[in-house]
């Protein structure tokens, strides 16, 4: 696990421990339990009510606001709590997304949150069954999360008359077989359901034709973990963490060659500066600064001058980019931002489900002419290409969102990078592996 340390102040990390999280008893002992006790004696609307007003948004990458999604399941009726399988809560747990490691840090370091963050989600939006989908590399979290499953049942917290209430909550670990699409939130439904992880079409969206074709949310790992403490401490509590619109805490990361690559909960919207500068400590030494991914893989490069932008779903899309899951990736000037682009397009080739035509056959076609360039046999030829891809595999013309998401960091770096494209061609080779400035230290 990356560098981590715990900041008590911290609502969703203030009692991470990574070597021993805290048992079911401690986690009581420390306020745990508290927002699920506030949510079982409120009825489903209610609940429904208070996430809503939150204004909490998707932590996964999306930022869609999770009251308003939860709004768009059918039937909060009274009667329908407990018929049986007549709605589903999934947690995505599988994070794959190249840079992001904020996940794996609150399950391993404070599973019994996760599984109350299930109690109150499923309560709200009336489900008997929840999963967690879980990526199959984290077998820590797997153990971790099925232990605190198997404490909170024998504490009376999941099963049947939860706290003597007449509400039933059965929740199960489901550990993934490992593709990067199953994290897409119909794919993962179609891997649950034992089917191939393609994508679903949308619409109908999940909330209304989900998991066996019953209404389902599925929401983030971070963006669950914020509900104990919403219920804790209520609603304005949650807008007065962050000083500006968004509201809450965010789990921001940094990789790359920076000092100190780690996770960081800290409120929404520090600027990048700040996480890059203050936390990360900046550029390991005699390596400069050239640009940075966001939120992941599948975001927008942004560089220098955008290093005062707050980081939250507005500033961050006005500069160019998205927040996405806010793990930065930091490209250095001894790295190729067309041997980045490479690898990331590699990556995302490899995981395309291969449904539809421009991202089975555009990710591959991508990856052959970068790897031209980057080899230093590209033309001019190949940068007009490359752009038109780029408008051929976006939103609107593929069938989810994983092409478009592979664009991102292309399209951005032949606006920022565009130079070094020139350089390779130019120059018949990679001008930083073949010229003057070596490619490792
Ligand atoms: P999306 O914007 O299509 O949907 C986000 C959520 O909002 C979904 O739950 C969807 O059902 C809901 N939604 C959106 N429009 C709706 C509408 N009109 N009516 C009802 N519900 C609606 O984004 P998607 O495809 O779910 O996620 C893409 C994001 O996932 C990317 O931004 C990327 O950053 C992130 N991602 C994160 C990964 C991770 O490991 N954390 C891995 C891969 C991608």
């Amino acid at each position: 696990m990356s560098n981590f340390i715990v900041d008590p102040s911290m609502p969703l990390t203030g009692l991470i421990n990574l070597a021993q999280p805290l048992s079911f008893a401690g986690y009581q002992a420390s306020g745990g339990y508290q927002g699920a006790q506030k949510a079982l004696k409120m009825s489903s609307a209610q609940c429904l009510d208070v996430v809503k007003d939150s204004g909490l948004k998707g932590r996964g990458g999306a930022g869609f606001p999770t009251g308003m999604k939860w709004s768009f399941v059918p039937m909060f009726a009274e009667d329908d709590v407990n018929a049986p399988d007549n709605k589903y809560l999934v947690c995505n747990a599988d994070e794959m997304e190249p840079g992001t490691f904020k996940d794996r840090l609150l399950i391993e370091g404070n599973p019994q949150q996760l599984v109350e963050s299930m109690l109150i989600g499923a309560y709200t939006i009336g489900a008997n069954k929840a999963y967690i989908f879980l990526r199959g590399e984290y077998f820590l979290a797997a153990k971790r999360i099925q232990t605190a499953i198997d404490e909170a049942y024998k504490a009376g917290w999941l099963g049947t008359n939860i706290q003597g209430s007449n509400y039933q909550l059965d929740l199960y670990l489901h550990t993934s077989a490992g593709r990067y699409i199953c994290g897409e939130e119909t794919a993962l439904i179609n891997a649950l359901e034992g089917k191939r992880a393609n994508p679903r079409a949308k619409p109908p969206f999940p909330q209304v034709s989900g998991l066996f074709g019953k209404p389902t949310i599925v929401n983030n790992v971070e963006t669950l973990c914020n509900l104990p403490h919403i219920f804790k401490h209520g609603g304005d509590w949650f807008k007065d963490f962050s000083p500006n619109s968004d509201p809450g805490s965010k789990i921001y990361g940094a990789s790359g060659r920076v000092k100190n690559p780690g996770l960081w909960e800290m409120p929404m919207g520090m600027t990048i500066g700040h996480v890059l500068n203050d936390k990360a400590k900046g550029m390991q030494d005699g390596l400069k600064f050239r640009g940075l991914l966001p939120g992941g893989a599948s975001t927008d490069f942004l560089v220098e001058e955008h290093l005062d932008t707050p980081m939250d779903y507005d500033n961050i899309a006005k500069a160019g980019s998205r927040l996405g899951t806010a793990g930065l990736i930091v490209l250095d000037d001894h790295n190729c931002p067309v041997g980045m682009v490479l690898n990331l397009l590699q990556f995302f080739a490899q995981e395309s489900c291969g449904y539809c035509t421009p991202c089975r056959d555009g990710t591959p076609w991508v990856v052959e002419i970068l790897t031209r360039i980057e080899q230093g046999n590209g033309t001019l030829a190949d940068i007009d290409s490359l752009e038109k891809l780029c408008d051929f595999m976006w939103i609107g013309k593929t069938h989810c969102a994983l092409a478009p998401g592979a664009v991102e960091p292309l399209r951005s770096a032949l606006k920022y990078f565009h130079d070094d494209f020139l350089e390779h061609i130019d120059k018949g080779c990679c001008p930083i592996k073949h010229g003057n400035k070596p490619a490792t230290l």
